[in-house]
């Protein structure tokens, strides 16, 4: 069982991975997608090391391009 990231809304760190892999690459996008760090905002550290690990593969794979991800804005 995968550990839970955010316990105001008790999503999990996979739950948070799949919402990132669909797409979600901010802090707003993830609440959207799956309501983690909508409450106290303790987890949007460990949200945001989520996101930018998974952008960090994405770039260095090569699959996208740096400027076609909303990284961060609004956090
Ligand atoms: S622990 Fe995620 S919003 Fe409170």
């Amino acid at each position: 069982m995968s550990r839970i990231v955010c316990s105001c809304a008790s999503v999990s760190e996979q739950d948070i991975m799949k919402c990132i892999r669909e797409g979600a690459h901010s802090l707003q996008a993830v609440g959207r997608a799956c309501e983690a760090g909508v409450g106290c905002q303790t987890c949007h550290g460990d949200v945001r090391a989520l996101i930018s690990g998974h952008v960090r593969d994405l770039l260095a794979s090569g699959e996208t391009q740096g400027d076609q991800l909303p990284l961060f804005k609004g956090s």
